[in-house]
């Protein structure tokens, strides 16, 4: 299934850049916990985290939510905090984070309680009317499913013409099918924060230069045989950037859509905390490691679901090993930082008549 991260507790260990964007959307969590509707006490109040991977970046947000309704509500109402992810999702390293990790969020309350959804969020994933407050973070750039089968290489802003536009559709009706069902699921005066790689309004995104890299290295692996040209030429990420105006767009009529309306819509450049240690400690063997495990833990299982047998761990260990060192060469000679965006929305369920 497109989109799952590199297993083994991989992502966790390499998931930086998305732990600074995450990051970046705090205070907006923090104000969203401050204004969910919360009814008489006694039931629990509900969490949603949706597309949470391996857990580690889930922690920070899920203390900030719990602390806010603990402002309010005090140490006793129970809370059920909900992570959902893909079936494929490597859920035995999130329950290894929530039982070991010094930073837990369950860490010193006994009445926060984790589960976890194996489903797609292109699926009903909870009750109707549950959650009262929902979290997304880089998560929903994945589309359902891959719109077109030969791209002419893996990045949608590096594609051209009918490639881009499939895409572009896929991503417009992703993107509403995503908010109708969250809308569902919402309590009346819920929240939902959803954080996105920010796009500019042509949707690039700042990580052309890395997938440009990447995309020429599969084809320096498809020249020296370790892929065939079919494998190549299927390799492709589901995944869209929008320009805030798109992420708007099923609100430009009357500012609302299912029941949902815009609290808060905002978009930052996203700081590089690899280049930033780089720039402190000089170590380009450290740096180009950090970038080329980034690339490999978020994106490479997805592209190398084209591989013809992508069950062969034996093989797909070997490729992933030789992609990670091919990637580190190029980005030796391209010494630059990822000058990405943070995109941050936070959406109001209507409050009930
Ligand atoms: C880049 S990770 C983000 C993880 C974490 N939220 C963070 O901020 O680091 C994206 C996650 O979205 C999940 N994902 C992608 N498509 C999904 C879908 N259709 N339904 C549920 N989860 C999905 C992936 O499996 C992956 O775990």
């Amino acid at each position: 299934m497109s989109g799952a991260m590199e297993g083994d507790g991989a992502y966790n260990r390499h998931a930086t850049l998305q732990a600074g964007g995450g990051a970046l959307a705090l205070n907006a969590l923090k104000e969203a916990a401050a204004s969910v509707v919360l009814e008489k006490a006694g039931q629990p109040i509900v969490i949603a985290e949706y597309g949470a991977s391996q857990g580690r970046n889930s922690q920070l947000p899920m203390r900030v939510a719990i602390a806010g309704l603990r402002a309010r509500e005090g140490p006793d109402r129970p809370i059920l905090v909900y992570h959902e992810d893909l079936p494929i999702n490597d859920f035995g390293s999130l329950f290894k984070v929530l039982e070991t990790d010094p930073d837990r969020y369950v860490r010193d309350d006994p009445h926060v309680y984790p589960c976890a959804i194996g489903r797609s969020f292109y699926e009903s994933v909870l009750p109707p009317a549950y959650v009262h407050l929902g979290w997304s973070a880089y998560a929903a750039m994945w589309l359902s499913h891959v719109p077109t089968t030969v791209a002419g290489h893996i990045y949608v802003p590096c594609m051209k013409g009918a490639a881009s536009a499939a895409f572009h559709q896929q991503g417009i009706k992703d993107w509403q099918k995503f908010l109708s069902l969250r809308a569902a699921e919402l309590r009346p005066g819920g929240r939902l924060v959803v954080v996105l790689p920010g796009a500019d309004d042509d949707g690039r995104t700042g990580f052309e230069p890395l997938m440009n890299d990447a995309n020429d290295v599969l084809t320096q692996m498809a020249d020296e045989g370790a892929l065939t040209a079919d494998e190549q030429a299927h390799m492709v990420l589901s995944t869209f950037g929008r320009p805030s105006r798109e992420l708007l767009t099923p609100f430009a009529t009357d500012g609302r859509f299912c029941e949902l309306s815009i609290e808060h819509c905002e978009r930052l450049p996203l700081p590089d905390a690899v280049w930033g240690e780089f720039l402190q400690d000089g170590d380009g063997e450290r740096m180009v490691s950090r970038y080329a495990a980034f690339y490999r833990s978020t994106f490479l299982p997805s592209l190398f679901l084209a591989l013809a047998q992508p069950g062969d761990a034996k093989r797909k260990g070997k490729l992933s090993d030789r992609f990670e060192h091919l990637l580190k060469e190029r980005l030796e000679t391209r010494k630059e930082p990822i000058h990405s965006q943070v995109q941050t929305l936070v959406f109001a369920r209507d409050r009930a008549p």
